[in-house]
């Protein structure tokens, strides 16, 4: 008989296991993180063993007092780990035994295998941080940009396309662009969400349950929303993971293109905002120096989680049904991943929330070109097609650079009036950069009214 020291799967075994290959082979440095999960699953699947009259109401009690106990010893960092644990499941169920008896502990796995049993952990612990942490962090940092956007509305800066001054945007602009398209992340999360959250238990090894459980009372029980159809794909599917991943990926994206701007508005040379100290660092040799750490990390760990993505989908490609040992290689690139998504969001949230903005700096950086298309617009007003507004635009702009003059605002009305004669002295009401923002007032463009509809839009998205 077993004296709870040999591995569980011991019986067919007669050689000691290379002491590297146990090291090679065990999860329980990481996947110990899933501790929570796993106790909860074994709490679920025995009720279901108790319905099939596979344990008596007493061996079930016996068993959820001593899950009870692990979870309070795991909790309170005191669990003991074995060298014979391989994973977290075979490191609780080897404790359940050490504290209630192997007799009864030796029934908990009737019908269950660990193929249905870490993809029903994964399942719950995904579940479980998204909703405990993604969520809260990402609506954190959303809120954090709609309350600066609300309170900074008046700021009015230059809006880019290729890092060339294109037309004037409000800063606000700037700040519900990030705010959508982490509004849009949020979205996103919750409809992987809905189909990450399905129930392998029950699904055995593979090819199912041999006393009839009650898969839809364990899926209710563990809160799922369905039960996974076929038992193949409960233990093989880890499409959840990848994509949990490349959601982190596209998230991380978004906010390494975020980093990137504000590492460029930072710079003397824009010189537009200043990082508080607590997210910048100093220069070990030059002492004026103040880095924009917090956002090169940002940007820098946007690669790192798209490596978690790519690896993990690199060591799933190509292997047969259904369950087989590469799997275990999703914990480490899935843990990484959460984790580098969720200390970026609180970064990001803490630099919105503390730097300054230079308004003074943001509009003298207005100049007087990027009314070239509102010149434009100008004539159309007047009855001109665009194709030719925009060529006498150009044109306008060509000879205030060749006379040498500060902008095409410098013209006179005689010499607008040589390039085209519909020019009349209500022209120059155009070089106004408040009223160049305040005209694009469509949905979704930079006036006020329109930043404002987009701000109370992205609020009541996330409630
Ligand atoms: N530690 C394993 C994993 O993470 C658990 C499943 C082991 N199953 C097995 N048949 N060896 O994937």
């Amino acid at each position: 008989m077993s004296d709870g020291t040999q591995k569980l799967w011991g019986g067919r075994f007669t050689g000691e296991t290379d002491p590297l290959m146990h090291l090679y082979n065990a999860s329980l440095p990481y996947d110990y993180k899933m501790y929570k999960a796993d106790l909860e699953g074994t709490k679920v699947y025995t009720a279901g063993l108790q319905k099939l009259g596979l344990l008596t109401d007493a061996e079930l009690a016996k068993i959820h007092e001593g899950l009870a106990e692990i979870q309070k010893e795991w909790d309170a960092d005191k669990f003991v780990r074995h060298p014979n644990d391989e994973d977290i499941h075979t490191a609780n169920e080897r404790r359940l035994g050490e504290i209630i008896g192997r007799e009864i502990a030796g029934k908990v796995h009737t019908g269950r295998s660990r193929n249905d049993q870490v993809v029903t952990d994964l399942r719950i612990y995904c579940r479980d941080v998204v909703n405990d942490t993604l969520f809260p962090a990402l609506k954190g940092l959303v809120d954090v940009l709609i309350k600066r956007a609300e309170g900074e509305i008046d700021i009015l800066m230059p809006g880019y396309t290729h890092l060339q001054r294109a037309q004037p945007i409000r800063w606000s602009h700037w700040l519900s662009s990030y705010a959508t398209y982490f509004t849009e992340d949020y979205k996103r999360l919750g409809q992987i969400l809905h189909r990450l959250n399905q129930s392998p238990l029950g699904a055995g090894a593979l090819a199912g349950h041999p006393y009839g459980i009650d898969r839809e009372f364990l899926a209710e029980g563990l809160g799922f929303n369905s039960v996974i159809g076929n038992s193949l794909v409960a233990v093989s599917d880890r499409d959840f993971i990848v994509e949990l991943m490349f959601w982190g990926t596209l998230f991380m994206n978004h906010i390494s293109r975020f980093a990137e701007d504000l590492i460029i508005y930072c710079t003397a040379e824009f010189g537009f905002i200043q990082l508080s100290d607590a997210y910048s660092t100093g220069s070990s040799l030059m002492p004026q120096k103040k880095n924009a750490d917090s956002l090169e990390l940002l940007r820098g760990k946007s690669g790192r989680v798209f490596g978690d993505l790519t690896g993990f989908l690199m060591s799933l490609k190509g292997i047969p049904s259904t369950y087989d040992k590469d799997m275990q290689e999703d914990k480490e690139p899935l843990f990484d991943c959460l984790t580098t998504v969720e200390h970026s969001m609180l970064i990001a949230t803490g630099v919105i929330s503390t730097l300054t903005v230079n308004k003074d700096k943001m509009e003298a950086a207005l100049t007087m070109d990027m009314l070239a298309t509102d010149l434009a617009d100008y004539l159309v007003r007047k009855g001109v097609p665009f194709r030719e507004t925009h060529h006498i635009s150009g044109e306008c702009v060509a000879t205030a650079e060749n006379l040498g003059l500060s902008g095409i605002d410098k013209l006179t009305l005689e010499q607008y009036q040589k390039i085209d004669s519909r020019f009349a002295e209500d022209l120059f009401e155009t070089f106004n950069f408040e009223q160049s923002v305040e005209r694009r007032n469509a949905t979704g463009g930079t006036a006020k009214s329109a930043v404002l509809k987009q701000l109370n839009n992205l609020k009541s998205q996330l409630n």
